[in-house]
């Protein structure tokens, strides 16, 4: 893989640097870890005694049907976690909760997007005992259609209480299930239905966003007609479609797969026993981007994500029971799995889920919910922060955020401005906040303050949570010293790690275990400050970060390469100040194709189709050729320079304009 050097940080997080904010003795006083030094004491044990540490978490947090014998077996790169333990996710999430003084408390609050100014918002909200009556019901519609313990299962939902159902029901059988986000393409559908071989697709009709209407069940039917290059049909392995009514629109139903959800959920039985799972029984598959090719399958398992997933919600979010909880990811991203559903749900806690965009109807929509819930918990990502100060501070003073107790951020590095203004506009200046880092692969919260015992600095993602021992290191895999840039890697397993890529061992060696010898490469770069802070500067391979959304730059040159215009093409990022990076696309056409502003709109929509339209370059621009090193390889550093630089201007990036670059650059070899 090609690593490019990590040579400077944005300028603007040194500029903070200085500035410490230390967490207020009221916050601390209540906080489940309340001082620094219990903080460090924890996480000492955690670290020189691995075993003792996780044996003791893993009996006090999680309910086990049978107790483990080992606690972690480990061979690079294989983890097993909780060997020979027996316990079920749904089970934790639910069950456990109905003896106690949850049983009647809201598990969910939903609130859709309303359909229009003036209209109110749609909500629907299920305590513990109700969500656990509605998984138990779709459990046996599940079961009903024939499902068996390791089946595949892709969910395609907007965000709506069924897509939790969903996931809760697959686990409580040993359904692996895979959430496809919705705004994904039909094409996106179908390869991660060959990839799973998964038996069943459960969709819905459409999906509100921005007053439209997203067709989500017409991408299915368009995915299930789909082809590979060979002609083989990419999703013979699907038995059944089950769709949920949400949009009211009008859908072709084919009654020789499609069933209704509301028509399978009024036969069935509200009960269902929870299935006894092995503790690295496959708990789901969630597709995300890597350097190379097509999306890779990240599988997680039973026992270690829930055990870090529950943890991390409670510690870095402090939760409690008189809080209302409100992660604003979707349930199609990692954020979404393990701090919308499994996290919050497995602590007993309510969790907030919303339907629609930020800014619709009116872009006060996110502070109006926290008003009207009492919001007192708010995780998001520094994507929306920023666009929130770019529609300025009247849409949050028009509301009462003073319910608000704990902020949090996820998806990209924050830049101090943004914590400043979420800071001092959102959380009143009471706040503190909690800048986490982690990945799809990591399952949970890796870098992060605890809120009660931290001291933080805008910018930085500070210190490792329980069990994780984080390290820079330079080219050779040596430890650099504080204050140097390198690659962020990770030394010791944890229990949330991922297991594997689906289908693919060689490329889950290759990927993660091979660039530093034994130890979890995260494609990061990174610096540790004189305190011991992590700065995680970005990605430092080919993948990019767009508005928090992670994109493989191969992926989009692949789905451009796969119009009949185009013959070859190099995808980079350029920085965007609102979305973190932009996409910019260099396309060389083929012999006889007139590059026109035409064109740019068809490739763009192109890659909106193939991928889906978080995918779509921000920018193409055509060129006669694209520089290349002398053995061919596409010079990613020079174009990157162009796409962000402004050296050339205009439209078509002629031959001559790269190779009197070319000629400055170092060869990319
Ligand atoms: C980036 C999202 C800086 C990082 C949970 C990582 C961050 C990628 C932060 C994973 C943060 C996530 N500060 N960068 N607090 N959180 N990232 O898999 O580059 O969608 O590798 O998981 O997002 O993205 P993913």
């Amino acid at each position: 893989m090609a690593i490019k050097k990590v040579s400077s940080l944005p300028a603007a997080s040194v500029l903070h640097e200085t500035r410490v904010f230390h967490p207020s003795p009221e916050f601390s006083r209540r906080a489940h870890i309340s001082s620094f030094s219990q903080y460090r004491k924890m996480y000492e044990e955690s670290i020189k005694s691995p075993e003792k540490f996780w044996d003791r978490q893993a009996r006090a947090e999680l309910t086990w049907f049978k107790p483990w014998k080992k606690v972690l077996d480990w061979k690079v790169p294989n983890a097993k976690w909780f060997v020979g333990g027996q316990l079920n996710v749904s089970y934790n999430c639910l069950d456990v909760h109905l003896s106690t003084d949850r049983a009647n408390k809201a598990a969910l609050i939903w609130e859709g997007e309303p359909c229009g100014p003036g209209k109110p918002p749609e909500q629907r909200v299920f305590t513990y005992r109700q969500l656990h009556r509605e998984v138990c019901l779709f459990a046996n519609v599940l079961k009903k259609l024939g499902l068996k313990k390791g089946d595949r299962v892709l969910i395609y939902l907007p965000m709506i209480p069924e897509a939790a159902i969903a996931m809760l029901a697959c686990t409580r059988l040993g359904l692996v299930h895979s959430v496809v986000f919705g705004g994904f393409s039909a094409q996106s559908v179908a390869d991660r239905v060959f990839d799973s071989q998964a038996k069943i697709i459960i969709t819905a009709d459409g999906g509100f966003r921005r007053g439209s209407v997203v067709q989500l069940k017409k991408n299915v039917d368009e995915g299930l007609t789909l082809r590979s290059a060979s002609g083989e049909c990419l999703t013979s392995s699907i038995h059944r479609v089950i769709v949920v009514r949400r949009a009211g629109c009008d859908v072709a139903f084919n009654p020789q797969i499609d069933v209704w959800w509301h028509d399978e959920m009024e036969t069935a039985s509200p009960r269902c026993e929870a299935v006894k799972l092995d503790s690295e029984h496959p708990l789901f598959i969630l597709y995300t981007s890597g350097s190379t090719g097509k999306p890779k399958g990240i599988l997680h398992t039973t026992g270690g994500y829930l055990l870090t997933a529950k943890m991390t919600s409670k510690y870095v979010f402090d939760l409690r029971d008189s809080d209302v909880y409100w992660c604003t990811a979707d349930v199609g991203w990692v954020t979404g799995h393990s701090y919308v559903v499994y996290g919050p749900l497995a602590n007993g806690a309510t969790s907030l889920m919303y339907e629609g965009a930020p800014n619709f109807p009116n872009f006060d929509r996110f502070w109006s919910i926290v008003e009207r819930h009492n919001v007192s918990v708010l995780y998001t990502a520094p994507t929306a922060i920023r666009a929130f100060m770019k529609w300025g501070v009247q849409w949050p003073g028009k509301h009462d955020l003073s319910s608000l107790r704990l902020l949090g951020s996820v998806g990209e590095p924050i830049n101090p401005e943004a914590w400043m203004w979420y800071h001092e506009v959102i959380g009143g200046k009471r706040c503190p906040i909690v800048d986490t880092w982690w990945q799809t692969e990591t399952g949970g919260i890796m870098i992060t303050p605890l809120p009660g015992a931290t001291p933080t600095k805008p910018g930085t993602a500070t210190l490792p949570f329980f069990g994780v021992l984080p390290e820079v290191v330079d080219e050779t895999g040596e430890k650099v010293p504080k204050e140097t840039s390198g690659k962020l890697i990770i030394r010791k397993p944890w229990p949330g790690m991922l297991r594997g890529i689906w289908g693919d061992p060689k490329r889950f060696m290759e990927t993660y275990w091979s660039e530093v010898k034994g130890s979890y490469f995260t494609g990061d770069g990174c610096r540790q400050d004189k305190e011991g802070n992590f700065w995680i500067v970005g990605r430092i391979d080919d993948v990019l970060n767009v508005a928090g959304h992670r994109i493989g730059t191969a992926e989009v040159e692949g789905a451009l390469v796969s119009n009949k215009n185009v013959a070859e093409a190099a995808v980079v990022g350029r920085p965007d100040e609102l979305k973190g990076q932009a996409l910019v696309a260099f396309v060389t056409l083929k012999t006889g194709i007139k590059p026109t502003p035409q064109l740019k709109e068809e490739l763009r929509n192109h890659v909106g189709k193939e991928i889906g339209p978080v995918a779509k370059p921000d920018d193409i621009r055509f060129a006669d050729m694209l520089p290349k090193t002398r053995s061919g390889k596409i010079m990613r550093r020079l174009l990157k320079q162009v796409a962000s630089g402004g050296e050339i201007k205009g439209d078509t990036t002629t031959l001559e304009d790269l190779s009197v670059l070319a000629s400055l650059t170092a060869a990319e070899d």
